[in-house]
């Protein structure tokens, strides 16, 4: 094997172990080699990337366009570069034209209106209706040579009639960047409650609180155990009631998980049929079923989780479900269909539930349009 094919070798290994800081010297080095690979550009901006060194991810992510410059997601990610670089105006002018690509992605359009309210909130706020004027935004940031493009035509047309920002941007626009910086810097999974782990934002256990204190569920369901943390949480606010189980299900079974009089853990997939006859077993007779979907994020298997679960919960109780931020609303716009696609499509045909705004009122959730409640059997 050459040099090259052995410093390839070698990246895609480390890379796919998730290891970028080994990753990275052995793509440069099989770059210096081959300066127009443009899958090791690709690469190797996925590993600055994902390391957030954002100007290293612009640099190369800029060399990477330039071999594959209808790259959109490359180019949605550059703009968040340029954003985390303290370049709105530049990131603006990547996602305009992103948006001039597939404006229906609702990560795309939502970073535009938080840039554009960001950049020049007069414009939103005089808005009617808050559509943006995309001739009044160019001109006011400068975007020339942009505003003389057919993108910015497309777009100018397509704007006038969409209205992207919400009256309370500024609010919106401070809880949606506050979301973004703090989902990234990770401390949501360094977040614990009495020793354990739990996967979840403080704002949203306050919710949950709330919810038990009034409810007074006598069972909770949670899909998605993990190491514990939220069903010792739960357990505690059941506790402050004096009544209520839960149980709680995870496809893997992890040592050292709390115990609790009140929890029940189960070791299986949540869509199992042995799984879900022995908790469909255990909310019979309950008065007051509340459910929590914790488990695996893809759309089809909260849609489904959906379909099984929201028949156990009782009139006036919640399905919550977890991280529908996921997918760029506003984090991870990588992800894919997930937890918000699957309530999109659930709400439609289920008429007896209802998305309880009242949830969102601390502005930031990773749930947001998650908290669904039961209004009919
Ligand atoms: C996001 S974590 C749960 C976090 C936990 N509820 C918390 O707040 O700390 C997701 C968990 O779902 C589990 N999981 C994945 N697929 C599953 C499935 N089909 N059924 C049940 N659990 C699953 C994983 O093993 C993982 O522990």
């Amino acid at each position: 094997m050459g040099a090259f094919d052995a410093y390839q070798k070698a990246a895609v290994a480390a890379q796919e172990a998730g290891d970028y800081e080994a990753a990275i010297p052995n793509y440069l080095l099989a770059l210096q080699r081959a300066p127009d690979h443009f899958g090791l550009l690709f690469n190797v901006s996925m590993c600055f990337y994902n390391l957030q060194k954002w100007s290293e991810s612009s640099t190369f992510h800029r060399k990477y366009l330039a071999f594959r410059p209808d790259d959109y997601e490359a180019l949605y990610r550059l703009s968040v570069c340029e954003l985390k670089l303290g370049n709105p105006t530049e990131a603006l002018t990547i996602l305009l034209h992103v948006a001039a690509h597939d404006y229906r992605k609702p990560y795309v359009l939502n970073n535009i209106s938080l840039l554009v309210g960001e950049l020049c909130p007069d414009l939103i706020d005089s808005a009617a209706g808050s559509v943006i004027d995309l001739d009044d935004v160019s001109a006011r940031l400068g975007l020339w040579s942009f505003q003389s493009s057919k993108t910015h035509h497309d777009l100018r047309e397509f704007f006038k009639e969409r209205p992207v920002a919400t009256p309370n941007v500024r609010a919106r626009a401070a809880a949606d960047m506050f979301h973004i910086e703090y989902y990234d810097s990770l401390c949501w999974t360094k977040t614990f409650w009495r020793g354990i782990p739990l996967l979840k934002c403080p704002l949203d256990l306050w919710i949950y609180q709330e919810l038990i204190h009034s409810i007074k569920p006598d069972l909770i369901i949670e899909t998605g155990t993990f190491n514990g943390g939220s069903a010792l949480y739960l357990a505690n606010m059941q506790d402050y009631n004096d009544v209520g189980r839960v149980i709680s299900v995870d496809i893997s079974d992890r040592p050292r998980r709390p115990v609790h009089p009140r929890i029940t853990y189960l070791n299986g997939s949540s869509l199992d049929d042995g799984v879900v006859a022995c908790i469909e077993e255990a909310a019979s007779g309950c008065e007051r079923v509340m459910v929590i979907l914790d488990s695996n994020h893809t759309a089809d298997h909260v849609f489904d989780e959906m379909n099984v679960y929201s028949k156990l919960v009782t009139v006036g109780s919640y399905m919550i479900v977890e991280d529908t931020n996921l997918g760029g609303n506003p984090v991870w716009p990588e992800h894919g269909p997930g937890p918000k696609d699957a309530v999109e499509e659930f709400i439609k045909t289920a008429p007896n539930y209802v998305i309880d705004e009242n949830c969102h009122k601390f502005m930031m959730s990773f749930n947001y349009r998650g908290y669904l409640k039961k209004i009919a059997r």
